[in-house]
């Protein structure tokens, strides 16, 4: 069986070279290819290129090399096929980790304490009781979830908010554009892991930033695109928001000419939170496949038009 794979991230091959180990009898073959197009069952991809699906006429589904795939619906040219989403492959403990550094980081003051010390001052800050610290976490799928379970597990006091209505045991859940005031409302911390999609775009904007209280954080772990920056950097330029600590930005890697690069209270990072585990990955999707060949429906099929 042939499958084609193509990301514009995979340093060494190590996620080629793991699929190639998972289906060893199969055909693993690395875009660009030239001749049987027609054969490929299977895509396997990241930010792949436009011409990508040129001629793949018995393509039976895609496979994203990430949790997200903004980047397979946006795509001029994508056939309408089953599009299978990775879910954790060994990235939501990744994330999870990322967002209680944050949280810690500004719960605990570490970030006040590196510009006193850059500025010699010895000076204990007040901090609020950890059960107090309410964190709100915006989007409950698999990475989300494990967001939520860590902070709780470190004491956070930890509310969500999702699209739909259901409830996450033991943590508090707010759904649908009516109850994003009150989960807002008294949040010490705001985390974005939401998915992409017409809904989200921009959804932190000035109007939702303003329903924050003064003096929150706020940690981006979804896409650059769930963020107007123009709102977000007027809100941190008047103090209303102290701080973000975004992994994802609108343009990556982000222009030398942002603000965002010498904001004081930015915290920036290479959307590093949750890279892709090759070898995890690679099982992973090697599992999927199997069952699509054994005729059943694997897990992680994409709804196209919620983009969930
Ligand atoms: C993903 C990502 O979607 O790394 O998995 O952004």
């Amino acid at each position: 069986m042939a499958i084609l794979f193509y990301s514009n991230e995979d340093e060494g091959d190590k996620t080629l070279n793991a699929i190639r180990s998972c289906l060893p009898t199969d055909q693993i073959e690395n875009w660009p290819i030239s001749t049987d197009l027609a054969a490929i069952k299977y895509a396997i991809a990241w930010n792949v290129p436009d011409r990508f699906f040129d001629g793949l006429t018995n393509l039976r589904a895609i496979f994203s090399l990430g949790a997200g795939v903004d980047h397979l619906l946006k795509h001029p040219a994508l056939p309408d096929v089953p599009l299978i989403r990775l879910s954790d492959a060994g990235m939501a403990d990744k994330i999870a980790d990322y967002v209680l550094y944050g949280v810690i980081r500004n719960h605990r003051r570490f970030d006040l304490y590196e510009q006193q010390q850059a500025a010699s001052v010895w000076q204990p800050q007040l901090e609020i009781d950890t059960p107090n610290y309410r964190v709100g976490v915006m989007g409950m799928g698999v990475i989300g979830s494990r967001i939520a379970q860590r902070l709780t597990n470190s004491g956070y006091n930890v509310c969500c908010w999702k699209r739909t209505q259901s409830t996450e045991s033991g943590i508090s859940t707010f759904h649908g554009s009516n109850q994003l005031p009150a989960f807002l409302d008294s949040l010490n911390a705001l985390i974005c892991v939401l998915p992409l999609t017409q809904q989200t775009h921009e959804i932190i904007n000035q109007s939702l930033l303003e329903a924050l209280p003064p003096g929150a954080h706020f940690i981006n772990v979804g896409r650059g695109d769930h963020v107007n920056e123009t709102d977000l950097l007027a809100s941190l330029d008047s103090g209303h928001l102290a701080s973000a600590m975004l992994d994802v930005v609108v343009s990556e890697p982000l222009p030398s000419g942002s603000r965002l690069w010498s904001h004081p209270s930015v915290l920036l990072t290479p959307h590093i939170a949750g890279p892709t585990q090759a070898e995890l990955s690679a099982r992973q999707i090697a599992e999927s496949i199997n069952q699509f060949e054994s005729g059943k429906t694997p897990p992680g099929i994409v709804d196209r038009k919620t983009g969930y």
